[in-house]
């Protein structure tokens, strides 16, 4: 047994934020971010509308009525966030009593940016176990709250977004759910952001709660390990890396994009991207860039998919997927 994606849905902030914007704010130039990341502009959220949990409840509609599903059929929702607003409850449990999903069992996640990917593998399990039937897979990120905005190295990369997905179980087939996940914890310092919880002064929450990031470091990990995870994804499970459509990468920089295509000698035109007007999105941007393929008319039934993902703890990994 295996999840079919039944339905896509995305929510992307009113607000942009240009490279313009930027240069106002931080020594940098639309020049250099284009340059360096492919990004022009991206969604910033109103932090008293637009929260994870509201964000995440507008994409989860769109889903839904992508779908074409009663509510009352989801009975698992999986959140990946590393934003919630809420310390508790989850931000599933938010989703869920808005949506309406009464029959649905609740939990979020955090993977930081492969948290989608992590989510959508979980749920695919809960489905091969019988555990669930449809499931409800959301990544909701409002990380423009966390950057220091005086930090040129990181505050240029990120925006906010939600993204959703409706996994429905084939029972027909005896087909399974094909990925791989790492992690590199003896890594955790090159990407990182303590929690506000734990700090007792203003000065303490300014120093050691702040979005910290290792750039080269975390540049130098995603080309090198991205592209060995897909083949090893491929090898494993006797995928030829020909015959996928698309290769579907977290929107984290253009040129990281580049090297993995290089890397694989797989053509750039196999791998669609958005990061031009999103920026990194974090665990929404494989969701939200899948939506607007599909949208787009971009996306066919049948079409053969890897998903992959990377980011701090170290972790990444990747995921195959027919649509
Ligand atoms: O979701 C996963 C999370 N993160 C990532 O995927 C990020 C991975 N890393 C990157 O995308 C890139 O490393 C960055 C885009 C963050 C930086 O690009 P880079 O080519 O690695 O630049 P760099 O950090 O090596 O910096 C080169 C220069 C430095 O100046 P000096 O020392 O050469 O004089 C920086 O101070 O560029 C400077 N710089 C900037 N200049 C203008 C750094 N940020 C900026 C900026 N505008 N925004």
């Amino acid at each position: 047994m295996i999840g079919r994606i039944k339905g896509l849905g995305s929510y992307l902030p009113s607000k942009i934020l240009t490279n313009q914007d930027l240069e106002k704010m931080v020594e940098t130039s639309d020049e250099w971010i284009v340059e360096r990341t492919g990004i022009r502009e991206r969604h910033i959220s109103d932090p008293n509308t637009e929260t994870v949990s509201e964000m995440a409840i507008k994409a989860s509609r769109a889903a839904i009525e992508d779908a074409g599903i009663d509510p009352l059929e989801i009975d698992f929702i999986v959140v990946a966030s590393t934003t919630n607003n809420m310390v508790f409850p989850t931000t599933a449990c938010l989703v869920q009593g808005a949506i309406g999903a009464d029959n649905a069992q609740c939990f979020d996640m955090s993977s930081a940016c492969p948290g989608f990917l992590t989510a959508f593998n979980v749920a695919q399990n809960f489905i091969t176990a019988g555990q669930c039937k449809t499931a409800l897979v959301i990544g909701s990120e409002c990380l423009s709250n966390y950057l220091d905005w005086t930090d040129r190295g990181t505050c240029i990369l990120f925006g906010d977004a939600a993204g959703a997905m409706i996994l429905q179980a084939d029972e027909e087939t005896d087909d399974f759910h094909k990925c791989i996940m790492k992690a590199d914890g003896k890594r955790y310092g090159c990407l990182k952001c303590e929690s506000k919880m734990q700090r007792i002064s203003e000065e303490d929450i300014k120093e050691k709660s702040r979005f910290y990031m290792e750039g080269r470091e975390v540049f130098k990990f995603a080309a090198t390990e991205v592209p060995k995870v897909i083949l090893e994804l491929c090898e494993k499970y006797s995928i030829d890396l020909n015959d996928i459509d698309k290769l579907v990468l977290h929107q984290a920089n253009k040129r990281i994009i580049e090297a993995v295509s290089k890397r694989l000698s797989v053509p750039m035109d196999k791998f669609p991207m958005n990061i031009e007007r999103t920026g990194n999105t974090s665990a929404a941007s494989i969701p939200v860039l899948l939506t607007e393929l599909k949208d787009a008319g971009e996306l066919k039934r049948g079409e053969k998919l890897i998903l992959s993902s990377f980011g701090a703890g170290l972790t990444w990994g990747a995921a195959y997927i027919e649509y």
